[in-house]
């Protein structure tokens, strides 16, 4: 019988690290003494969150990467970056929200370059290292069962038919890409473990980001159900990277291939009134 792994050595990265999200998972993992490569398309916000890395310990080890994740040699620029090191976790949170773009741009950025990204770190990640996307209670908020069927397709055969109509709707291409974020961790998993490794995703509720913030500024109904979350508030950035460390550390580690609801209680909440 095989054993339960041990932390796993080598460097974390995290895209959209300057985020609400993201920022909260790199300091975590920098107080850790994780080597960090950090992500992120605002060079600024990503050299200021470098420094005060750097000046909370001088001898951690921070590089930076100021790219677009949605260009074709992202991934490319990722492993050039990572060198030889080996490579312990990706906290991948760089994403845009339904107000940030049009459509194809938000699919573009949310799944292609999420699916490319991961196919190529796949065979840099040592034993027992893990991939963490994340994905959005929208996408539990999708019903029709024929465009579950399709995105599922989608992600299983690459046959956009299905989901091509919704592509200009910034909304509905947004609750779209994150359902098949959760569909492409189901379909990556296995070749995850063959590797000893792990893959999951997380499903933010409303958490009050930039991201969130301005969602909720543009939506009523948004604001309406912020208002129904039972436990009653926003959730915070810090709550997320939180459950990310965890899927990273061997407390985690027969998990894989599946979706983690962080939104407190929504969902449930929201299936239990549909049910009713
Ligand atoms: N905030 C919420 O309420 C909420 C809810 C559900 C899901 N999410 C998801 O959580 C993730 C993180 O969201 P957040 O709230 O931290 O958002 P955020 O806007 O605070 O941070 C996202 C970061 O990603 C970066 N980014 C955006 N597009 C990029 C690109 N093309 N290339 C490189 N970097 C890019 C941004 O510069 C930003 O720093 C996103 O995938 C989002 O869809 C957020």
């Amino acid at each position: 019988m095989s054993t339960v792994p041990g932390t796993v050595p080598g460097t974390i990265v995290v895209t959209g690290a300057a985020g609400g999200m993201g920022r909260p998972a790199a300091r975590r993992f920098a107080a850790q003494g994780r080597p960090l490569l950090l992500c992120d398309l605002d060079a600024d916000r990503l050299a200021t969150l470098a420094r005060e890395l750097q000046d909370a310990c001088a001898d951690a080890r921070i590089d930076v990467l100021a790219a677009d994740i949605a260009a074709e040699d992202f991934p490319a620029q990722v492993t050039a970056a990572l060198g030889d090191a080996p490579l312990a976790g990706l906290v991948h949170t760089a994403g845009l929200s339904p107000t940030m773009s049009d459509g194809r741009r938000i699919f573009a950025v949310n799944y292609h370059a999420t699916e490319r990204l991961v196919a190529a770190l796949l065979p840099r990640f040592a034993p027992g290292g893990c991939a963490v996307l994340i994905s959005s209670v929208s996408a539990y908020m999708l019903a029709d069962p024929v465009l579950l069927g399709s995105i599922r397709d989608f992600v299983a055969t690459g046959n956009a038919e299905g989901i091509a109509r919704f592509m200009d709707d910034p909304g509905m291409s947004y609750a779209v890409s994150k359902r098949a974020v959760i569909n492409f961790v189901e379909r990556e998993a296995p070749a995850f473990g063959a590797r000893g490794l792990r893959i999951a995703s997380i499903a933010p509720g409303f958490i009050d980001t930039p991201m969130g913030r301005a969602e909720a500024e543009e939506n009523a109904q948004l604001r309406a159900m912020i208002d129904m979350v039972p436990q009653q508030r926003m959730g915070h950035g810090d709550e997320i990277a939180s459950v990310a460390e965890f899927l990273c550390s061997p407390a985690a580690s027969y998990i894989s291939g599946t979706d983690i609801r962080v939104d407190g209680g929504i969902i449930g909440l929201l299936s239990t009134k549909a049910g009713a």
